[in-house]
């Protein structure tokens, strides 16, 4: 497959073109107001998937964001890859902390600033570019389908029913996402699990009303002071979790494994310079990989109540709240872990408050054998593409459609996703490095070849 490198040689700048194209559509599935922008995203990826090679391409209406599906089948006799990837992105606030507007991609450092560049239009947009390689040098060896959705950012409420109505139709052999990081260029990685999610809402109601901080101040319950005691009630001393049951259910890892995991190379000094802390935070007894990886963990993620704004008002508010995010690892399950959460934070709450316990959409952990041959292919065509043996790597976020994949269809799903834990993903300035776009486009061409070859 000589052609690979050089037909990416030849066609970058254009498929650089493309994707910047891509980034300037705000596809913010959060948000109502670019409703507009998503359903025109969906088309432009059906677009260029047709403009690619596939047949069939159309978009698939669900109760939410249409799913673009495209298809082309060679031969039935043979495998069929399904490639699955997201075209909506996070919101792009808070937007002053950018340094170019977040759908105005422009390219700085050998890298791409916008909302998506990595997470997920960056890192989808290789597999369309790889079809269509594959496509133009005549060598695509297997089937293969596409599925990218529009709802992932907000919990893919809709897809498992997608899923299930046309399972016949994704009828094929493995799942192919680029979706997650790899450790850094000179140590390329392969995601070898996911994490899942629960994630609620709680809100703590003292008095009926805001009150004078003076006036009631020490005589009543201040639901803030209380949320913020409740919190951090929930780890102890050595940031364990203290839900009753919390671990009930984990899955340790062997000393073997933690052994391998310690190998990993991972530069924590770099680690903590990049994010300009001095010290790294977590469970007693684990190191930064596996707090990260086999570690279910417990954050806020907001919490707000009372007087924000300019200057000072003496009040005691009458609420309080907070979204709190838990990671699981294999075997919690969201419905488990949420409602003992439940219990548990009812339990605390003193009688001078009330609280309400919200779940959000959550998802379940999943882990990839690397046994398999397809594990292997991914291996191979590293190999091929970075000159470096992969390591196997675990995650801490989550793409909780992965185990629905499992569960539905039947099938593994493999995580070669190219971006870096430094790209800014969900933050201001998010980036893609161009280098990482090539390499995934050829890394994943070759994953074509190795995988058809071992089927
Ligand atoms: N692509 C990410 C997940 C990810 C990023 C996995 C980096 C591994 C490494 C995905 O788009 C995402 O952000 N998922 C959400 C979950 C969802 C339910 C909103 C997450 O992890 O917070
Ligand atoms: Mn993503
Ligand atoms: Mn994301």
């Amino acid at each position: 497959m000589k052609e690979v490198s050089e037909y990416i040689q030849a066609n970058k700048d254009r498929f650089i073109e493309e994707l910047i194209e891509l980034l300037k559509i705000p596809s913010v599935s959060a948000d109502s107001a670019y409703k507009g922008d998503v359903m025109d995203a969906a088309e432009a990826v059906r677009k260029s998937l047709e403009a690619a090679g596939a047949d069939n391409t159309e978009l698939c209406q669900t109760a939410g964001f249409p799913v673009v599906y495209g298809e082309k089948i060679i031969d039935s006799s043979k495998p069929t890859i399904l490639v699955y990837g997201h075209y909506d992105v996070q919101p792009a606030d808070p937007i002053e902390l950018w340094d170019s507007p977040p759908f105005e991609p422009v390219i700085k450092d050998g890298k791409i600033f916008a909302r998506g560049a990595c997470d997920d239009k960056g890192q989808m947009f290789m597999h369309v570019k790889a079809f269509e390689l594959m496509m133009q040098t005549n060598q695509l060896p297997c089937n293969v389908k596409f599925i990218i959705e529009g709802e992932e950012e907000v919990g893919s409420a809709n897809l498992e029913k997608f899923i299930t109505e046309y399972k016949e139709k994704l009828k094929a052999d493995i799942i192919l996402i680029s979706d997650t990081s790899m450790l850094s260029m000179e140590n390329p990685s392969i995601t070898t699990g996911l994490k899942g999610l629960s994630y609620i809402e709680v809100e703590v109601t003292g008095p009926n009303r805001d009150l004078h901080s003076g006036v009631y101040g020490g005589a009543v319950g201040n639901p803030i002071n209380i949320l913020c005691e409740m919190i951090a009630s929930l780890k102890n001393e050595n940031n364990y979790i203290t839900i009753p049951g919390f671990y009930d259910n984990v899955i340790e890892a062997s000393n073997k494994e933690r052994e391998l995991m310690g190998k990993t190379p991972f530069d924590l000094s770099d680690y903590k310079s990049k994010l300009g802390i001095d010290e790294v935070h977590g469970e007693a007894g684990y190191t930064t990989i596996e707090r990260k990886g086999i570690r279910p963990t417990l954050d806020v993620n907001g919490i707000w109540g009372g007087y924000i704004g300019e200057g000072a008002k003496t009040v005691l508010p009458s609420k309080a709240s907070a979204k709190i995010s838990m990671r699981l690892v294999p075997n919690q399950s969201d419905e488990e872990i949420t409602a003992k959460f439940k219990k548990h934070f009812e339990s605390i709450a003193p009688k001078s408050v009330k609280v309400d316990v919200r779940p959000h959409h959550g998802g379940e952990p999943y882990v990839m054998p690397i046994d398999i041959p397809e594990y292997e292919a991914a291996s191979e065509a590293i190999v091929r593409a970075f000159g470096k043996e992969p390591v196997p790597v675990r995650a801490g976020g989550s793409i909780p459609i992965v185990a629905l994949f499992e569960d539905v269809l039947g099938l593994k799903s493999i995580l070669l996703g190219f971006g870096l834990d430094t790209d800014a993903i969900h933050s201001p300035n998010e980036h893609y490095g161009i280098e990482n776009f090539l390499k995934g486009i050829e890394t994943i061409s070759y994953f074509y070849e190795s995988y058809s070859n071992k089927k």
